[in-house]
């Protein structure tokens, strides 16, 4: 399973499956893993404060060095024996609410998912909340034998469940969906090829079983193609069907939405002249349709829209 958070986990996943010998890459190290980020500490202390002095959405009582105190037991125990529920202190300094109808829960989208959330301006994913986004794109784990921390190499999913990482991503994912509440999103990649939706992944197994019915309205899945496709799923299709009837068992309400607009308008930031990027505003507006000069009408359109987008203003 690869890990959580925006950290850029499908691609760390792939190229294990490419190359069977990360270990040797990792300078001889024991594990398939990135090894402990170098200035941990520092990264970790950094971002805590950054984030409860210029986003907290409740500014207040939050103290860095105890979250931080509490986050680092993990790395005095055996690297393949760290739980979820060692980080349940962790969590419980560090946790604050998640402002209703701006969860975004994701698979296979990661860096799309950061542009669109806009820093929590726009929507709070798990990396947004604080909790998660002192470990973004971190790892860390203490040597097997010996007190010091692995700089060489560190556990993952394929070495062992209980390592440090995917234990606080589980953990992370768990207290996410808990404090979600009102219209839930779901981002998903339909030009994945191994489906949209993976039915063994941090969504389908710690995030789904832990959403709250009563707090929840309404869940809203996005499928976005990549500009251009391949189209692999769509809703109603493949394992993003298997989602809707899983919700729907659930008994939660929810929507599906193929590429959806605001989305696929920041998408088209890097595919400006891309034909599915031709926005038919006017045709649309006036009932007509487009006219021959519809090339040069659509770019002075799209690229307003565009800087609008790409500024961070809301759409
Ligand atoms: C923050 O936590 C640390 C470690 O627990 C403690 O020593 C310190 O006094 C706390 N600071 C405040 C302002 O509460
Ligand atoms: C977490 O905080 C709650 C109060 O908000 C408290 O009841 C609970 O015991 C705490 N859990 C841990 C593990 O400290
Ligand atoms: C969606 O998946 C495809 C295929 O794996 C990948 O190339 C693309 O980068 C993904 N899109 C995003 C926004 O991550």
């Amino acid at each position: 399973m690869a890990p959580r958070g925006c950290a850029p986990a499908q691609l760390l996943l792939l190229l294990t499956l490419l190359w069977p010998l990360p270990r040797e890459l990792a300078a001889g190290g024991r594990w398939s893993g990135e090894g402990t980020s170098p200035q941990l500490q520092s990264v970790f202390l950094g971002r805590c404060a950054e984030y409860i002095t210029l986003l907290s959405p409740q500014p207040g009582d939050k103290n860095c060095t105890a979250i931080w105190e509490a986050f680092k037991v993990v790395l005095d125990k055996d690297p393949c024996s760290v739980l979820p529920s060692d980080y349940d202190l962790f969590i419980n300094l560090s946790r604050h609410s998640i402002p209703r109808d701006k969860s975004l829960f994701w698979e296979n989208n990661h860096l799309l998912v950061m542009s669109f959330s806009e820093n929590t301006r726009r929507f709070m994913p798990l990396c947004d909340v604080l909790y998660g986004r002192v470990g973004d794109f971190l790892s860390w784990c203490r040597q097997e034998n010996a007190p010091e921390l692995d700089y060489q190499s560190c556990p993952i999913s394929e070495d062992c469940e209980h390592n440090a990482v995917d234990s606080y991503w589980k953990r992370a994912s768990m207290q996410y969906s808990r404090d979600s509440s009102g219209v839930i999103y779901v981002m998903l990649n339909g030009s994945e090829p191994n489906g949209a939706y993976p039915v063994r992944g941090f969504f389908a197994d710690f995030e789904i079983p832990y959403l709250q019915k009563d707090k929840v309205t309404q869940i809203e899945i996005w499928v976005m193609h990549e500009i251009g496709g391949p189209n692999v799923e769509s809703c109603g299709e493949g394992s993003v069907k298997i989602l809707e009837e899983r919700l729907e068992a659930m008994g939660f309400q929810y929507r599906c939405i193929n590429d959806h607009l605001p989305v696929k308008l920041l998408m088209c930031v890097d595919h400006s002249t891309h034909p599915d990027c031709a926005l038919t505003l006017s045709a649309a507006s006036t009932g007509r349709a487009p006219s021959s000069h519809f090339p040069e009408r659509s770019a002075t359109l799209i690229l307003p829209l565009l800087a609008a987008v790409a500024s961070g203003s809301q759409i």
